[in-house]
């Protein structure tokens, strides 16, 4: 079974083929990717209209190249992938359109796929992992903890109740003048910086449930950069250190807190494993391995290409989606919301973004 996969609902425009393997695998026969986050890093964040211009400009090159790359013709296709959401609404609309298009003259089946159920089924491709497992995905636009017990059953034990990981350290960096997009310029700030200079807040830290909550710490962080300001090279540091120490503490107590709820309620995980464009940071990374390892469970993080969005992710849901026959028809609208879940019943309630997203 082989997947032509789009992706095109945020600022990466991607193409990817993959392969099902008899032994159950995924192979990635090629993963094309643009970023436009040149395009943006003047605005200091994604510019919806400039991105979705950029995927109609970069779309129909990138699928010719992936499938060029991956050395087969349309023919040989079983099925065409799109992410359908959630996302931007003309991004999704370039990709969804080119995807039904594809499908329609090549006659293959159409697979809409869930952008959230794409991360959370990407630690299978890259790592063969069984159902069930609980998914920390933390990138720049969601964050939950989510439950992955099979293919469309999905429950989210928690979310962000306001920014998402990523976006609280891309609006710390944008505060504190450095360069979009923030995890990054963040990390690399903090390495040299004194963590334990300013007392930040841990918000939520031990609540019930398992959601947490980002903004009060963004604030605290503007707070002390106001307080002391101008700001040295050594006070962005510290101030870097301790937001991504605070973060990281409050990460780490959710997700302990939601494998708590995960074997309560649904049993025991054969993995943890963290997705999404944050999963790049060490920090967080050390914390959940020693988090993962003092719970019996293997931390799984996909290479960092494939926490990121990416073409390769979309091909393999479809993959996933196809082998069991859930295939969509061509009027399947786009979604720039579309939760993948409801939330665990009996769980305290919270109205987040993420359920809209
Ligand atoms: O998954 P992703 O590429 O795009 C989506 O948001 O869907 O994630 C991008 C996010 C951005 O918010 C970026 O600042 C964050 O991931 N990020 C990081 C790091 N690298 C990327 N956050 C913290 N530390 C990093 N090293
Ligand atoms: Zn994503």
């Amino acid at each position: 079974m082989i997947v032509l996969g789009i992706e095109t609902t945020c600022d990466e425009t991607a193409a990817s083929v993959v392969a099902l393997q008899r032994d159950g695998r995924g192979h990635i026969l090629s993963n094309e990717i643009l970023s436009q986050i040149e395009e943006h890093a003047p605005y200091g964040g994604v510019v919806p209209e400039i991105a979705a211009r950029a995927h109609v400009t970069a779309l129909d090159g990138l699928i010719s190249r992936a499938m060029a790359r991956a050395q087969v013709s349309f023919k040989d296709l079983d099925g065409i992938a799109a992410a359908a959401g959630p996302g931007l609404v003309g991004g999704v609309i370039v990709g969804l359109t080119t995807g039904k298009t594809l499908s329609l003259v090549t006659d293959k089946p159409f697979l809409a796929v869930n952008h959230l159920e794409a991360h959370a089924l990407s630690p299978r491709l890259t790592d063969g992992v069984d159902f069930p497992y609980l998914l920390l995905l933390a990138s720049g636009g969601h964050s939950q903890l989510l439950a992955v017990r099979g293919v469309d059953d999905y429950v989210r034990l928690g979310t962000t109740i306001d920014d998402a990981i990523g976006e609280a350290f891309d609006k710390t960096a944008k505060m504190l003048g450095l360069p979009y997009p923030g995890g990054p310029s963040v990390e690399r700030e903090a390495e040299r910086g004194n963590p334990e200079r300013f007392a930040l807040p841990r918000p939520m830290l031990g609540r019930a449930g398992a959601d947490f909550s980002l903004s009060g710490l963004k604030t605290a962080v503007r707070i002390e950069a106001e307080r002391i300001a101008p700001l040295t090279n050594t006070d962005i540091a510290d101030l870097c250190a301790g937001f991504q120490a605070a973060v990281t503490d409050v990460v780490v107590d959710r997700t302990r807190a939601a494998l708590r709820l995960f074997r309560t309620s649904i049993g025991t995980p054969n993995a943890l494993v963290v997705a999404g464009g944050v999963a790049a940071n060490m920090t967080l990374r050390r914390a959940l391995h020693r988090l993962a390892s003092e719970s019996g469970l293997t931390l799984v993080a996909p290479p960092l290409a494939l926490c990121t969005d990416n073409g390769a992710m979309i091909a393999w849901a479809g993959i996933e989606r196809l082998r069991l026959g859930l295939v969509d028809p061509l009027d399947t609208p786009p979604k720039p919301r579309w939760p993948l879940t409801a939330k665990l019943s009996g769980m305290p309630d919270s109205i987040t973004p993420e359920d809209a997203a």
